[in-house]
């Protein structure tokens, strides 16, 4: 009896839902048939200058809006190791020095990657921020989101399972292109480099480099998928997710959770 009333509700719902929810067609994008090609490795290059600051993403640091995690990668030397940030319309300049890690993965050495959380910021507001040193300075910037409220507009694009093929820059182009989108939400599956011989973990470097003009101008969310498992014993890489955690942070511990692999707003 219950389960039948479980049914019937459901059949209901998918009912009204056929009739109501039906947008038609949307988009006139039609997906190839054939699969699709990765760009060459070197098609993003790093930035010009001695040990330039690269792979710049940030990504909200705490459950409100009022903190930015900013990320980069040092390739030579583990300094620089912090962000200098300002107001837009101020000249006051605050520094914040970031966590270093870096790891081993094969065959694969990473570069220094930084994670600084910038706290204190104000709702819907612009603010500039620059790393690096001499001849490698780069600047970037990001607007906060709106307070929180019941009417409050902010608009997220959606994306996932991204990775680095010719496929990939037309989705994170036609995503680019649209000045709409404040942030977004990423369903996980970041670089593919698993499927690279050897996981090759330049190919996460070369994926940081690639969406680097969105990532490091708004936050982009978050979450992991299978291609971030990168567990394979039969390379003496047993510790799963250790490329992901170690350059995408996010903040867990705000939503009180226990793992970076879990996390609310
Ligand atoms: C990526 O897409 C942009 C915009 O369409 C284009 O200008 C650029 O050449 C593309 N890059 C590659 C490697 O195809």
């Amino acid at each position: 009896m219950c389960l039948l009333k479980v049914l019937f509700v459901l059949v209901t719902v998918a009912a009204a839902c056929a009739g109501v929810c039906n947008g038609g067609v949307t988009s006139p994008f039609v997906r190839k048939s054939q699969p699709s090609t990765c760009m060459p490795i070197d098609t993003f290059p790093p930035p010009p200058g001695y040990n330039a600051p690269e792979q710049v993403h940030i990504t909200q640091g705490d459950l409100d809006g009022k903190s930015m995690i900013i990320s980069w990668v040092t390739p030579l030397e583990r300094e620089p190791n912090y962000v200098i940030f300002w107001e837009a319309n101020s000249n006051n300049k605050h520094k914040v020095y970031s966590r270093i890690t870096s790891y081993r993965y094969y065959n694969y050495d990473s570069g220094y990657i930084h994670h600084a959380t910038i706290k204190g910021l104000k709702h819907d507001t612009l603010y500039n921020y620059q790393l690096g040193t001499g001849d490698a300075v780069r600047r970037f910037s990001f607007t906060t989101p709106p307070k929180v409220g019941p009417d409050v507009p902010y608009t997220f694009g959606v994306i996932g399972d991204l990775g680095q093929t010719y496929d990939s820059n037309q989705t994170f182009e036609h995503y680019y292109s649209n000045p709409k989108g404040q942030a977004v939400l990423f369903a996980g599956d970041l670089s593919y480099a698993d499927d690279h011989p050897y996981h090759n973990n330049n190919r996460w470097d070369s994926w940081g480099r690639f969406v680097e003009k969105s990532m490091a101008y708004q936050p982009w969310i978050w979450t992991a998928g299978n291609h971030e498992i990168d567990f394979a014993p039969e390379l003496g890489e047993s510790v799963p997710f250790k490329p992901y955690m170690h350059r995408y942070h996010v903040p867990y511990k705000a939503s009180k959770s226990t793992s970076p692999l879990w996390y609310s707003y």
